[in-house]
């Protein structure tokens, strides 16, 4: 009897439409473009406009993926959603989506993971689709980064992005080995402050996070760059060995590493640290730059269109976040 496997059936994402370089962000702040590229690789990132919400930008890749995995919207049993910036607190951004697609009945729960919250999203179905194998997924996973920073904060502004995508996953039992093959989910709770949004009710001050007295502008996302950059390449490292050893999978067998895409140094030491060359790492950070849960879709699916994941390719995706949260998934496309 054939082992039943989960698989992403199929993969689309979408961006904020407004394009915002370097150069605009150098109107406004103390930054320039040599920086920025210097430090992180990006050139420029998307904004969802105003008006607009961060459903507005998933929904259109939440149709695709349905369309593309032949999946009608009442097919679906389960809606899990990683995201920061739903449109709501309640109804769920999950249950919005599920309001958007007009079905009613299926289970529909958000989960807050942060920058790794569409992988943490894959895993849960990952472990649903394997007890119930006749369940169908859709996952999404993205952020409008831009309603929770502070724009005039360079340490943040320059890096984020508003950015998301969908899966349809179910069940591979024909045995052909393609799906998932192994994923894991971290998290660090007792770093929380290296990287943080505040629920602007002082919290973050009995957690020691932010002394009394010291202000900062309500609900935006406040970073330890450089502790980040460090705990994150450690932390993705280590746990994809961890998922490479539980698959049994050489490093050497990986065909593409489809990685959070935060920072270009960050990719390039965690490749090396890997042994992976950066020919077989996709990278789209000078186009989007951080959009937190957006960045495994946004990438995998660029990397799926342009033939560089292919049927039967093996693919790595290592994420890290705030919270701190981290996770890879291991798969055969
Ligand atoms: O997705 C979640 C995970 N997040 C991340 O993975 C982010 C991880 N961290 C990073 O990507 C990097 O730490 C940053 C890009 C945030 C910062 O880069 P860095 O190389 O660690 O810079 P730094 O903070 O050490 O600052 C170096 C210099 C400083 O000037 P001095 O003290 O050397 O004169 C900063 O004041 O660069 C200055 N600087 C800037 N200059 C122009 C810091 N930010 C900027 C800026 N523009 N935006």
């Amino acid at each position: 009897m054939s082992k039943v496997r989960s698989q992403i059936l199929s993969i689309a994402a979408n961006s904020g439409d407004v394009v915002v370089t370097n150069d605009d962000l150098a109107k406004v702040i103390d930054t320039n473009d040599e920086w920025i590229v210097k430090r992180t690789g990006i050139r420029e990132r998307r904004y969802i406009e105003d008006g607009t919400y961060w459903s507005d930008m998933v929904m259109p890749a939440v149709e695709k993926a349905l369309d593309d995995a032949k999946t009608k919207p009442e097919e679906i049993g389960l809606i899990v959603t990683g995201t920061l910036t739903g449109d709501l607190e309640m109804p769920s951004a999950a249950g919005l989506i599920q309001a958007r697609l007009g079905v009613m009945g299926a289970g529909a729960f958000n989960l807050q993971a942060a920058c790794s919250g569409f992988l943490y999203s894959v895993t849960v179905a990952d472990r649903f689709i394997r007890c119930e194998p006749d369940l169908k997924v859709l996952v999404v996973g993205g952020d409008a980064v831009s309603r929770i920073m502070d724009k005039m904060d360079r340490s943040t502004a320059v890096l984020f992005g508003d950015g998301g995508g969908a899966a349809v996953m179910g069940a591979n039992t024909s045995g052909d080995g393609r799906g998932i093959l192994s994923s894991r989910i971290y998290s660090s709770g007792e770093h929380g402050a290296m990287l943080y949004l505040s629920a602007d009710n002082g919290a973050d001050i009995k957690y020691g996070y932010r002394k009394p007295g010291e202000e900062m502008p309500p609900r935006t996302v406040q970073m330890r760059g450089n502790e980040v950059f460090k705990i994150a390449v450690h932390s993705m490292e280590r746990a994809s060995i961890e998922v490479l050893e539980e698959a049994g999978i050489d490093k050497d067998d990986i065909d593409v590493i489809v990685p959070h895409q935060a920072n270009i140094r960050i990719i390039q030491t965690l490749a090396s640290r890997l042994g992976v060359d950066m020919e077989r790492v996709y990278v789209n950070v000078d186009r989007f730059g951080n959009t937190s849960a957006g960045t495994i879709p946004l990438a995998l699916t660029e990397a799926v269109e342009q033939g560089m994941v292919k049927e039967g390719s093996t693919v790595l995706m290592p994420v890290f976040g705030g919270g701190l949260t981290w996770g890879v998934t291991l798969m055969k496309w």
